[in-house]
């Protein structure tokens, strides 16, 4: 009972070219919509699923300049990158299409046009920041300063990424220079506005009166209070040298914000592809009966709910977006995901470290998809994920009912028996989920879906716990033969319903029981009788997921340690050296080799040792802050550089006669400053 076919436009943000992708892109924007471009595909929907990459921006070029090429080859070089794990992970996309292709520079600069023919704008010269030492205008990334709205005192020029609030460069408190750290001066120049303001009641009505039920909350909250706040004209353009060129007269040397031409690239994109597919991309556009999605992650909110629908109100001839469903963040072992400090899982490395394990990920990230809160990703939980549930539950499931097809009939699905109210029972509820988990979809709750479509799993698995067919072939062949052929319909059910979230195990599954040529549909695992008939061949059993050990576990852990260790190293700033003294002045300090005789802790102290130190002169208690790098047993017999002439200070009620002289290495750890291992005597002094 197909209804009739419904439109969707599905776009997943462009991703900026300055990085590779990694799980936090992944979980938050393009499995979510991959999961429900697929659905929608297989329900027989005309879906148009577009992405491309976002190569124009800030972002780009300081990426540029740090790498020592130019702008343009640092996009192809990570749009080749990005395109690929795309496609490795499976992402469905119709095209993925990038913004420096000629057909997107030729759609922004129409829509820019006809906004600019249509008197949409308002063109204004203002001051803006300029960073007299790098000879620029500070647009964008460019700009640091504090936000104006939550204070965060990292806000980039155009948006903050604590609160997500867009606002002007000039707004903001205390701004810096990116690039030589100094405090702007202002300069006047000419730029375009479009005058959110005068789309604000617009927006009210839009969003506040019509979508507030069912738009996720984080969405319609953070919308209605900047709606609430007021909206003031914005900046479409910008004084840079990489970007799509303002295309008017009198606008030499700047360029379309990059905020304004990047979201025009889903409709280059749909152009592109339609082309190709020798289609008429308008609809996809225009027609009132299109669902236009944005899935984005949180930070787009703004640009997707505020920005780009007043752009094509403005345009008049497009529709806007029916529903943004925006997630939250993805962070990865309790810190925020970040590619310039490569804080990541990138898709290519685990590509190379858990090759062919695509579905693990896609699976694990869904499971624990940051859809209304920021979560954390984590390693043993991937872990568990795939031993727990994965190969304990699903794959366990196919490899026995396809073990005991082959061993009890040669492949072939046998003739069931009659069927017993259990066997109806669970017929009866297989047929209830490809309802239950569309339900979820359809409210873009991925990870409620996938645990049902878990559940006709575990469902499977239960059934051939309590019938046991591996017994029943003893006593009961009749019995067995209707066991296994129920169990069957349930793994052919599993082969459809997993195609969302699993894909290469869909496929897999598919192969391995020769379901192919059935072509069943979503529907049809409610509405078919039979799903795999008596007779049917399948083939040989090939486990679908393989156990993920400790080590492999440790190994990811320890990587993401020597990142820790490199970022400490790289971020150590030296301490500037301390004032000048003189020879004379160094000569005051009597620094001697000494060994520790006695430690122990102090009490109701965290930090502080009590120690004996025979210094060759004599012995004397020295009381140091290193209980937290030491166990008193550790330091025991160490020879250590020992300063012998400092006064003596008293610390909790003890005389302390003397330094150890100490250093840190770059995770914090407190090292002594050893005297050479040809174990000089104590008493030697040091000079
Ligand atoms: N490049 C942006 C980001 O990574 C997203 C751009 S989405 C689009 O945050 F709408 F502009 F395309
Ligand atoms: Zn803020």
């Amino acid at each position: 009972m197909q209804n009739s076919p419904k439109r969707f436009t599905i776009t997943a943000a462009l991703p900026y070219t300055n990085g590779p992708v990694h799980i936090g892109h992944l979980a938050g924007v393009y499995v979510p919509a991959d999961i429900y471009s697929r659905f929608q595909r297989m329900q027989g929907n005309d879906v148009a699923f577009v992405c491309g990459s976002d190569e124009h921006g800030v972002p780009i070029t300081i990426k540029a300049k740090k790498e020592g090429i130019t702008p343009q080859q640092v996009v192809d070089k990570y749009h080749a990158i990005i395109k690929q794990s795309f496609q490795d992970f499976g992402i469905t996309f119709d095209n993925y299409s990038r913004t420096t292709a000629k057909i997107h520079h030729d759609t922004a600069s129409e829509f820019f046009k006809k906004l600019y023919e249509d008197g949409k704008f308002i063109e204004q010269t203002t001051e803006q920041f300029y960073d007299q030492e790098a000879n620029q205008f500070l647009a964008d990334r460019f700009i640091v300063g504090t936000c104006p709205k939550c204070g965060f005192e990292e806000s980039y020029g155009d948006q903050c990424e604590s609160c997500g609030t867009s606002h002007n460069a000039t707004d903001l408190i205390n701004p810096k220079s990116s690039i030589t750290g100094n405090t702007p001066s202002l300069k006047e120049t000419k730029h375009w506005f479009l005058p959110l303001d005068q789309y604000e009641p617009w927006l009210k009505d839009w969003i506040v009166k019509g979508h507030k039920k069912d738009w996720k909350t984080n969405v319609y909250g953070q919308c209605k209070s900047w709606i609430d706040d007021g909206l003031r004209p914005r900046a479409v353009t910008r004084d840079l040298d990489w970007g799509i060129p303002v295309p008017i007269e009198g606008a030499d040397e700047k360029v379309l914000y990059v905020w304004f031409d990047a979201p025009i690239g889903y409709i280059s994109a749909t152009k592109e592809w339609a082309e190709k597919e020798g289609k008429d991309w308008e609809p996809y556009w225009k027609d009132e009966n299109t669902k236009l999605l944005h899935f984005i992650g949180k930070d787009n909110i703004v640009f997707h709910c505020i920005i780009f629908p007043s752009m094509l109100k403005a345009e008049g001839s497009y529709i806007v977006p029916n529903n943004v469903p925006a997630n939250e963040f993805l962070n990865l072992e309790g810190n925020k995901i970040s590619t310039s400090k490569n804080w990541a899982v990138w898709l290519h490395e685990y590509l190379v470290d858990f090759p062919n394990q695509q579905d693990v990920l896609r699976y694990a990230l869904t499971a624990n998809a940051p859809e209304t809160k920021d979560n954390d990703f984590t390693w043993s939980d991937f872990q568990a994920r795939n031993n727990n549930e994965l190969v304990a539950i699903f794959g366990n499931f196919i490899n026995r009912v396809v073990v005991l097809t082959n061993k009890y009939y040669d492949g072939i699905v046998p003739d069931p028996a009659s069927f017993t109210e259990v066997d109806i029972a669970n017929l009866t509820e297989l047929k209830a989920y490809p309802k239950v988990i569309e339900n979820s979809i359809e409210r873009y709750r991925f990870r409620e879906a996938q645990a049902e479509f878990m559940n006709v799993a575990r469902l499977g698995n239960k059934y051939l716990a309590d019938e046991e067919p591996w017994k029943k072939i003893k006593t009961d062949a009749e019995r067995t033969k209707t066991i296994m052929f129920v169990s069957l319909q349930i793994a052919s059910a599993l082969a459809v319903l997993c195609e969302p979230f699993l894909p290469f195990t869909a496929s897999k599954l598919k192969d391995m029981l020769f379901l192919n040529e059935l072509k069943t549909t979503w529907g049809e695992v409610s509405t078919k009788e039979v799903l795999i008939p008596a007779n049917h061949q399948i083939g040989k059993g090939e486990l679908l997921f393989s156990k993920i050990e400790d080590e492999q576990v440790q190994q990811q852990l320890d990587k993401l340690e020597a990142t820790k260790k490199e970022n400490k190293v790289m971020n150590a700033s030296p301490i500037p050296q301390k004032d000048t003294i003189q020879f004379d002045d160094f000569t005051k300090l009597d620094m001697r080799v000494g060994t520790i005789l006695e430690a122990e802790k102090m009490a109701k102290t965290k930090k502080l040792l009590l120690l004996k130190v025979d210094t060759g002169i004599d012995v004397r208690t020295i009381v140091s802050g290193i209980a937290e790098s030491f166990t008193p047993e550790e330091v025991i017999g160490k020879k250590v550089t020992v300063l012998v002439n400092l006064a003596p200070r008293a610390l909790r009620g003890v005389e302390s006669q003397g330094m150890i002289l100490m250093t840190e290495t770059p995770d914090g750890k407190l090292v002594f400053l050893n005297p050479d291992k040809e174990d000089p005597i104590n008493g030697a002094t040091i000079s």
